[in-house]
């Protein structure tokens, strides 16, 4: 449906070129929704601002249906374009317009008739169920409503792709919730494909089915949500992990420097606490416990615990991640930062099944 091969974008400044996108390549499913995780200035906005060619890409192509869209004509791509909805943070409705009219204007520009028009605005506000809201103006909604709007609004022209950039976070959790759910059943009924930039893991967990971790203008990671959740591999991508989640700060780590810290990342069917203290008994290791947290992936529980082994012991260590793995636990290798206040991750990483683990 959408693929991007080799993307890159820079932008001249005063105090020089900033390489906002570099070489990015990915490829959304119909009926699949990617998520854009990372930190302010990653390059997120770019991106998705270089599918629908709202930023001209410098390099690389942008395959849409089927079609490279840098290759065609400004006409063309407006055609294009018609197919691409986009949801914005702010929403961008027109305050002067009813909900009702807001709804109707991308079809108006598509030279719907009047009849037309309104069947399929009163189809989206059932959808989306504003139905009362219909002659109401913008200031006169609630934020998950205007938002709710907006989505509409994306889905008038019924878009094979929808684009958006950070579409909840102006709104409250409940609300959020709602809205996601709403897109979740929107493109699993509509089989459209949806790039979602997100500054929250909850949201990413709630509706992603993969997710793209950008830093410095490229995607250094990428996975399904499962995978990317419980067994980081890039060595940031467990801190931006743990900030995105506000995962609570570990108290002082400065006394387990010296120590081994590893982040194991489990699934419902695993439960690590009981397995921490087998594995405590059998190798004869203490472990500390120095964080954790449970979090519901769609349907499934997911949970991670940061622990600490004693450095004396690297054999018996080393025996236990070997048993940790065979029960199916995802371990990631992790440092504490020099304020030995968070945890950031090592280039070491252990892959599940994978090698000698001295
Ligand atoms: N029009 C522009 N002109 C110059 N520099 C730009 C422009 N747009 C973006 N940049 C720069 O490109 C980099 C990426 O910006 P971008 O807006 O894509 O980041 P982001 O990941 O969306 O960040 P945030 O999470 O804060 O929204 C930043 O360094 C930014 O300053
Ligand atoms: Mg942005």
């Amino acid at each position: 449906m959408l693929e991007l091969k080799e993307v890159s974008k820079s932008f001249q400044t005063p105090d020089g070129v900033i390489q906002a996108v570099q070489d990015i390549s990915f490829k959304v499913d119909a009926g699949e929704i990617l998520g854009l995780i990372g930190l302010s200035g990653a390059g997120k906005s770019t991106l998705i601002r270089c599918v629908n060619l709202l930023e001209r890409p410098d390099s690389g192509k942008v395959f849409f249906a089927g079609e490279d869209l840098t290759l065609l004509s400004p006409e063309e791509l407006r055609n294009r374009r018609q197919k691409i909805g986009m949801i914005f943070q702010h929403f961008n409705l027109f305050a002067q317009k009813t909900v009702f009219d807001n709804i109707a204007y991308p079809l108006k520009l598509q030279g719907k008739s009047k009849e037309e028009t309104a069947a399929r605005v009163k189809e989206l506000l059932g959808f989306v169920e504003l139905t009362d809201k219909t002659n109401a103006y913008p200031a006169e909604l609630s934020g998950g409503q205007k938002q709710r709007v907006a989505i509409a609004r994306a889905l008038a022209t019924s878009p094979q792709l929808l684009l958006s950039d950070e579409g909840t976070s102006a709104l409250d959790p409940a609300t959020s919730i709602m809205i996601l759910d709403l897109l979740r059943r929107t493109v699993d009924e509509l089989k459209i494909s949806v790039v979602m930039i997100t500054h929250q893991m909850e949201v990413a967990r709630r509706i992603c089915d993969r997710v793209a971790v950008m830093e410095d203008g490229k995607i250094i990671e990428e996975n399904t949500v499962r995978e990317l959740f419980l067994e980081p591999k890039h060595p940031r991508t467990i801190a931006l992990i743990r900030s995105l989640d506000e995962e609570r700060p570990l108290s002082d780590l400065s006394a387990f420097v010296d120590d081994n810290i590893y982040r194991l990342g489990f699934s419902g069917g695993e439960v690590a606490r009981p397995l921490i203290s087998e594995v405590s008994r059998k190798f004869g290791l203490d472990i500390n416990l120095l964080a954790g947290d449970i979090n519901l992936l769609q349907d499934e529980q997911l949970g991670w615990l940061a622990v600490s082994f004693p450095k004396e012991e690297p054999v018996k260590v080393a025996q236990a991640l070997v048993f940790l793995q065979e029960q199916n636990i995802h371990i990631s290798k992790v440092e504490p930062t020099a304020d030995g206040n968070s945890l950031s991750a090592q280039d070491q990483v252990y892959s599940r099944g994978g090698g000698n683990n001295g």
